[in-house]
């Protein structure tokens, strides 16, 4: 049993140049761990507390010295001497010490970076992998080792870039690619081709938050039209898919959902999205309405449910409650997990698992905020998750998870088995 000796912290940047926390864990068996936290722009009301200094004279407001100082101060004194081999009492104890219900007093940028700074010490201490250590941590069957399927976002809008697009992200997912090294090289393909087919009709091919494109198009059809074609063009017609974040809560305005200028009900908007669906074939639909327009998520996946995932992410931001009224509601059919939306490697590990249990399918995914962390990639293994959205085959905090995958892979060996279309299917969601 290796005991935690040290926590240390640091401000360091993030992928958009913004301040963010890192930590690094030693144990007694000088066993030593580091962890970076990521940051979103489209954020849920409901998400736990990402502390942020407001000292304008520093970062703009956006300064984390105050999470830093409580990593080091309170937190470290509260966990210096337990052990890092039981997780959930070490989360447990960071919890009750902040003492909110959305981890507001200490952070949850703070909370979580020790957190998964202790998980990466252990794993080192018991020489496993992260992805191997995290099974075990949690007691979690090791009979398969899913690749998760990743969900490339080729084409950015809404608060992650300037396109004039209202939907967030347009995203082009490997359904039926043999592995996952194939599935990077197809979204990679169809990505380079995407890129050539924008320049083409004179369109910039400069990148937004997540590496895809930020093409000003008029509308959203326009957009889908290049993207099938690109993928058409690559080679992978029926074998990579379409699936869009609308991230809706940013065009909810008074009560009407304003796309493409024309504001609509949430009624209007299922048949907007129906339409695009049977057209384009979507395997998922990504927060299509907003955060808390509950009776419109159940009257969409009534609607659509069958035929694609709905995913819930800002309407679930992670939480473990507002899943479970998701579960009764059949608000969706899917959720999206962001470890610093609730803010602890044991909540997240918790919610996953709920939502496994009711048939959901998971979607671990990065933020538009990241840094070369690539924990993500180790996690989604870990718990079988089945898919993983971490931005465009673009920009190294992106394909540090994507690479670190492949790495995965590769170690796994005959082990490994690509989730593909499956992660995307009712039956195959529930295990
Ligand atoms: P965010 O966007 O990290 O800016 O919240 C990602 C998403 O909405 O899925
Ligand atoms: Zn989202």
């Amino acid at each position: 049993m290796a005991k935690i000796q040290s926590v240390r912290a640091l401000e360091v940047l993030d992928s958009r140049g913004l301040p963010t926390v890192s930590a690094e864990v030693t144990l007694a068996d000088g066993s030593h761990g580091g962890a970076a936290v990521p940051s979103g722009a489209s954020t849920g009301a409901h998400e736990a507390v990402e502390l942020r200094d407001g000292d304008k004279k520093r970062y703009l407001g956006k300064g984390v010295l105050q999470a830093v100082g409580h990593v080091e101060g309170e937190l470290a004194r509260a966990v210096l001497g337990l052990d890092a081999a039981d997780l959930p009492a070490l989360d447990a104890k960071m919890i009750a010490l902040d003492g909110t219900p959305n981890k507001g007093r200490l952070g949850a940028n703070a909370i979580l970076a020790v957190s998964l700074a202790a998980a990466r010490a252990q794993a080192v201490s018991v020489k496993l992998p992260l992805y191997a250590f995290l099974r075990k941590a949690y007691g979690l069957p090791e009979d398969r080792w899913l690749l998760p399927t990743p969900m490339f976002n080729v084409i950015n809008g809404g608060k992650h870039a300037d396109s004039g697009l209202d939907v967030q992200e347009f995203m082009v997912v490997p359904t039926e690619t043999p592995s996952f090294a194939e599935a990077l090289r197809a979204g990679a393909e169809v990505y380079q081709v995407l890129k050539k087919a924008l320049a083409a009709l004179q369109m910039t091919v400069a990148v937004g938050d997540e590496g895809g494109f930020a093409p000003k198009l008029a509308t959203h059809a326009e957009a889908l039209d290049v993207l099938a074609k690109a993928i058409a063009d690559a080679g992978y017609a029926g074998k990579v898919r379409l699936a869009l974040d609308a991230a809706a809560s940013e065009f909810y305005h008074d009560g009407s959902y304003v796309l493409e200028k024309k504001p609509r009900s949430a009624a209007e908007l299922g048949e907007v999205y129906a339409a695009w669906s049977a057209k384009y074939g979507f395997v998922s639909l990504e927060d299509p309405l907003a955060e808390d327009d509950w009776s419109g998520w159940s009257a969409l996946t009534a609607k659509l449910g069958e035929r694609l995932r709905i995913i819930g992410d800002d309407l679930f931001v992670t939480n473990p409650q507002r899943l479970k009224r998701g579960i009764s509601e059949k608000s969706a059919n899917a959720i999206l997990i962001k470890l610093n939306q609730i803010g602890s490697l044991t909540e997240t590990v918790a919610c996953v698992r709920d939502a496994q249990k009711a048939g959901f399918s998971t979607v671990i995914s990065h933020r538009s905020g990241e840094t070369e962390d690539p924990f993500i990639a180790d996690l989604a293994v870990a718990l079988n998750a089945g898919a993983i959205k971490t931005g465009a085959p673009c920009r190294s905090e992106r394909l540090a998870k994507y690479n670190r995958l492949r790495q995965i892979e590769s170690a796994l060996g005959a082990k490994a088995e690509y989730a593909g279309g499956a992660a995307f299917r009712a039956a195959a969601a529930a295990r």
